[in-house]
């Protein structure tokens, strides 16, 4: 059957019942098709509210799954099953909103904006504040980690443990072996060479965690006089454009496990096994990571070791390359967080006076279920 009706926020043009589908054109031309048991389980009613938890388990749906009937109705789209007296009536911004067809899914994946030098000329930030006091401004701040996995937050008071103040305003501190927060302190010529004043390489933190924290802010308490500047790389805009120069070094690297491990003897001993770049199950890549301390001794075979050092290098070159490279000095009060699964941060030597960060991990789900809420009431 064909139907007409125009909905406010979800027009509809046709409707057609195949059986096994259910097939609507969209007023924007979109075409978009249902499975009729993808429609029996999300029928309104077994669900507790409009996004509330399911009430039934997909076992509970008969063998096969057909459509009797389907209309437009005022109220919504009514079907009718076969052998199932109860209609179901749906939304049609609900169907919409949850459409299968390839345009309408890709938009409900978040893209990221992948970046290179040129954001240096407007690094994403806000004020501390700012961020702290008015919603739109945390949403603001929470959207730059959600689309370019970093963003630098100013005049934050200086005041030790504020790092974990700026956790709170959107999750948790994710607790460590290195406590709730941790100390970078460094002075020139140390007693403890643990606090040296050397640079480092663009890495990402703690890959022989697993889950990797995907999270981290460094704050900074007190800045060398010279030197000490931050850097940071969107190791995704890296891979990708390894994917596109050297594919056969990409796959490689996605595919190769690389163990990294992190050792205080008699304390902790921490391992993980995985690859420079995973991907997620549509071929994007969803980590990278990158650390040139932490990683263990190769554990693939032979004579894989020299490709796979071939491919290594070239994505390290990739990731401190100054045309991907943004490098930012922090005064005291300045804070950066970085979406640690995706953005590489390192800093360069200093000298001079004394420098203090405090750093902390959360994760990015609680952080994306703020910005949602917050966005929601926008
Ligand atoms: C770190 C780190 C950077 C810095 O502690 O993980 O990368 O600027 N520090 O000291
Ligand atoms: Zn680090």
């Amino acid at each position: 059957m064909a139907d007409t009706l125009a909905m406010t926020r979800a027009p509809i043009l046709g409707l057609e019942s195949e059986g096994t589908f259910l097939a609507v054109t969209w007023a924007d031309g979109r075409h978009s098709r249902f499975p009729a048991i993808w429609l029996a389980d999300n029928r309104p009613e077994n669900r507790k509210g409009r996004d509330g938890q399911r009430l039934i388990d997909a076992l509970e749906l008969p063998e096969a799954v057909t459509i009797a009937s389907a209309r437009a109705t005022p109220a919504g789209i009514e079907i009718v099953f076969a052998g199932d007296a109860r209609p179901a009536l749906f939304d049609a911004a609900w169907l919409r909103a949850h459409a299968l067809d390839d345009a309408s899914r890709a938009e409900r994946r978040a893209a990221p904006k992948l970046w290179d030098a040129a954001l240096a000329a407007a690094l994403p930030g806000g004020d501390y504040e700012a961020v702290a006091a008015d919603e739109r401004a945390l949403a603001r701040w929470l959207g730059h980690v959600r689309d370019f996995g970093f963003a630098v937050l100013r005049k934050v008071p200086t005041v030790p443990g504020t790092v974990c103040a700026v956790v709170a305003l959107f999750g948790y501190v994710r607790e460590t072996n290195y406590g709730r927060l941790f100390d970078v302190v460094s002075v020139p010529q140390p007693q403890n060479l643990a606090f040296t004043a050397i640079g480092l390489g663009n890495h990402t933190d703690n890959p022989y965690r697993d889950p990797v924290p995907q999270l981290q802010l460094l704050h900074c308490l007190e800045a060398a006089e010279r030197g000490g500047e931050s850097v940071v790389v969107d190791g995704f805009a890296a891979a990708q454009r390894l994917r596109e120069t050297a594919p056969e070094d990409f796959e490689r690297l996605a595919r190769m496990p690389v163990p990294f491990r992190y050792v205080e003897p008699g304390r902790v001993d921490l391992r993980h096994r995985a690859p420079l770049i995973e991907l997620d199950n549509e071929g994007g890549v969803r980590t990278v990571r990158y650390n040139n301390r932490s990683i263990a001794p190769l554990d693939i075979a032979a004579e894989e070791v020299p490709a796979f050092y071939a491919a290594y290098r070239r994505f390290g070159r990739l990731l401190h390359d100054p045309a991907l490279t943004i490098g930012f000095r922090m005064a005291p009060g300045d804070l950066f967080i970085v979406d640690n699964r995706r953005v590489l941060h390192g800093r360069r030597g200093f000298a001079g006076g004394r420098r203090h960060l405090q750093g902390a991990y959360a994760d990015m789900d609680s952080l994306l279920s703020t910005l949602r809420i917050l966005e929601g009431r926008a």
